[in-house]
């Protein structure tokens, strides 16, 4: 109630923001410059010397596909023989995006089935192989479908591999603050590219952190060498744009800047991450738990050690079918659960059928 009272003072006291909400206008090509802004703030550092250098060229997208797309895009345009290296698994609208603007793709080792976890040795020796100054796509955190990320440490491997072949890192950063409940910490990949001195590009949503899903609310960013060659990649994303979809929609980049640019707001919307990050990690232990009350002989150690919304359950397409046809039980058949759709009223219940289909195998 309280923070209802908050929101709603801070929301009226703020005419500009009332204002704004109102506003119908087309927004300039690149979009709101206020919702840019505080996105860069999100995934560059509140006092990233990037950003007050001016070296990020950044525009708002039709959410994090769009983001994805327009680099796909730009890259196409400006390095029309290079590739993607993608992870294996990846989002699978990531092979539809490059495909579609034409940037031929190859694959990087990223899971490993047995440990149900981080593929590194495979994913090292793929970073060490690719022809110097290659273009690597990488979850920033979260990864989707595995729930599993690098750790620190490995991310600084990562990191150093990246620099001495001149790689370039695309981060999609589809998830910040689902995976651990800050998206300070969420941003760390990122932040220790940066620190290594790498240019970078990046993909920002914010269907899942803010629930803006329809809203499509995104943000590309590419780090630059300077400022002035910033306004030309910036001038040249908008010249992709243009002709695509002329400019990006102002609801959601409203209320992305009315959240992000008021501090009350601002403090409430990370009260709010972190209790749906924490939720999906109950949710995890739970399932965890129950499956090992009910004895199974199997490890389940994945299901807490994966993070972000989804659990890669190992589980086979025949095992997923049998859940869904004896126990009305949906998932995608690679046995990706969304631990999003689990709660208190039905973990016992998943824990139950998953323990049918598995323990005679
Ligand atoms: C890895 C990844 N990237 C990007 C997206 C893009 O979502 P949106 O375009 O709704 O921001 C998703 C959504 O599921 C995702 O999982
Ligand atoms: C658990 O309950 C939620 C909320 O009612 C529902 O959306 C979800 O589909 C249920 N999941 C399972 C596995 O029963």
């Amino acid at each position: 109630m309280s923070d209802l009272l908050l929101t709603m003072i801070s929301i009226s006291s703020s005419i500009s923001n009332w204002w704004n909400l109102q506003n119908r206008e087309y927004l300039p090509m690149g979009g709101s410059v206020n919702m840019i802004e505080e996105s860069l703030r999100l995934a560059y550092g509140e006092d990233s010397e990037f950003i007050k250098d001016k070296r990020i060229a950044a525009v708002q997208t039709l959410s994090g596909t769009g983001a994805c797309r327009l680099f796909a895009d730009f890259q196409k345009r400006f390095l029309p023989d290079s590739h993607i290296y993608i992870p294996t698994p990846t989002w699978a609208n990531h092979h539809n995006i490059w495909r579609d603007a034409q940037v031929p793709q190859r694959t990087f080792a990223y899971y490993h089935p047995e440990s149900r976890g981080l593929d590194f040795a495979g994913l090292m020796n793929d970073i060490k192989n690719a022809p110097d100054g290659s273009f690597f796509l990488l979850h920033a955190c979260a990864h989707n479908p595995t729930g599993v990320d690098p750790s620190e440490e490995q991310w600084r491997e990562i990191s150093y591999q990246f620099k001495v072949k001149n790689h370039f890192p695309f981060f999609d950063m589809a998830y910040q603050g689902f995976a651990s409940g800050d998206p300070e910490r969420d941003a760390k990949a990122i932040r220790i590219f940066l620190g290594n001195g790498h240019q970078i590009g990046c993909a920002q949503s914010y269907a899942k952190n803010m629930g803006l899903y329809g809203q499509r609310a995104g943000c590309l960013s590419i780090l630059c060498d300077d400022e002035m060659q910033a306004v030309a990649v910036k001038s040249q994303l908008q010249q992709i744009a243009r002709p695509m979809y002329s400019n990006p929609p102002v609801h959601g980049a409203v209320i992305v800047s009315t959240i992000l640019g008021d501090p009350a707001l601002k403090s409430l919307w990370l009260k709010e991450v972190k209790v749906m990050a924490d939720r999906i990690i109950g949710m995890r232990n739970s399932l965890k738990e129950s499956l090992e009350k009910l004895g199974s002989p199997l490890s389940w150690e994945h299901i807490t050690n994966q993070i972000g919304m989804f659990c890669y359950s190992g589980m086979t397409p025949e095992q997923v079918d049998r859940l869904t046809n004896e126990f009305h039980i949906y998932m995608t058949r690679n046995g990706r659960i969304s631990m999003a759709g689990v709660t208190t009223g039905n973990v016992t219940y998943l824990a139950n059928a998953i323990h049918e289909v598995t323990k005679s195998n």
